[in-house]
């Protein structure tokens, strides 16, 4: 069957993720280098954040939809498995979910499955898919994500995961669009933002700060990616509406 003219385009500029995209001996010195100053410099905000209840989970978002949350949070969770920890990568992105796609693993368990009671912690969590790290996949996109995230199953899941691991990461969706991080992050040590200077403007990025210090969460730092993110449409001149977040799958929070 021939493909539409737009649907066509819209797979042309789709991001391609897959498992090249992450940290590996074919990877140039400067990018491990520098997911290694993240790390190191992460290490220091977590220190400062032990009075928090799950001292040892964090989350990465950003202001708006991509700027490099999903990639670097994979990197950085390699990153810092390489440092002897043991880490958990979660994909919290119960919208545009692709851990799965950059560690090609499969999806059909997951968090979603974990959380209505569908699946065993155990079986949906992907072990070792690289060296001390393990994975949980988003599972199935669920019609109600932002009721998930914020509810007592998925806190109930955090503490498990905490007492599992050395470090909890969480992918999740960005700030100004959905509010799906701000539900479960007050329990957490915080959230770390990644900041793309081609997508994020002062505006966006002031108003990020101001949801996470609103909502209660401690905001961890800030990195510059660079996403790039030209086939994302981000080219934008900085007015947008419902319809274009509707479509790369987010919805504007109610
Ligand atoms: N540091 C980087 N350098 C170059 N390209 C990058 C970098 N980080 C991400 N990208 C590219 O930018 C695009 C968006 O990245 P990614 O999916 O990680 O962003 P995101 O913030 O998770 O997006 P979303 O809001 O859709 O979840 C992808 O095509 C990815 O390959
Ligand atoms: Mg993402």
């Amino acid at each position: 069957m021939a493909m539409s003219k737009k649907s066509d385009k819209k797979k042309k500029n789709a991001p391609n993720y897959s498992p090249d995209m992450l940290l590996g001996p074919k990877t140039s010195f400067q990018v491990t280098e520098s997911y290694k100053t993240l790390r190191t410099n992460l290490l220091f905000a977590l220190a400062a954040s032990e009075d928090a209840e799950l001292k040892n989970v964090f989350a990465v978002s950003s202001s708006l939809p991509g700027e490099g949350k999903s990639t670097s949070s994979a990197n950085l969770a390699i990153a810092m498995s390489q440092m002897n920890a043991k880490v958990l990568l979660l994909d919290a992105d119960l919208r545009k979910p692709v851990q799965h796609k950059l560690f090609g693993v499969g999806n059909v368990r997951g968090l979603s499955g974990v959380l209505i009671g569908d699946c065993m912690l155990d079986v949906a969590i992907k072990k070792d898919v690289r060296p001390n790290l393990d994975l949980l996949t988003s599972g199935k996109i669920p019609s109600n994500p932002s009721e998930l995230l914020g509810s007592k199953p998925m806190l109930k899941l955090l503490h498990e995961l905490s007492g599992m691991y050395d470090y909890v990461i969480l992918d999740t969706p960005p700030i100004t669009i959905v509010s799906d991080v701000l539900t479960f992050a007050p329990h957490t040590a915080g959230i770390l933002l990644a900041v793309c200077p081609t997508v994020c403007k002062h505006d966006h990025l002031e108003s990020a700060i101001e949801g996470v210090k609103l909502a209660g969460v401690n905001l961890l730092g800030a990195f510059l990616s660079n996403s790039m993110n030209q086939s994302l449409g981000l080219s934008y001149n900085g007015k947008y509406g419902n319809h274009y977040y509707k479509k790369y799958g987010y919805q504007y929070k109610s």
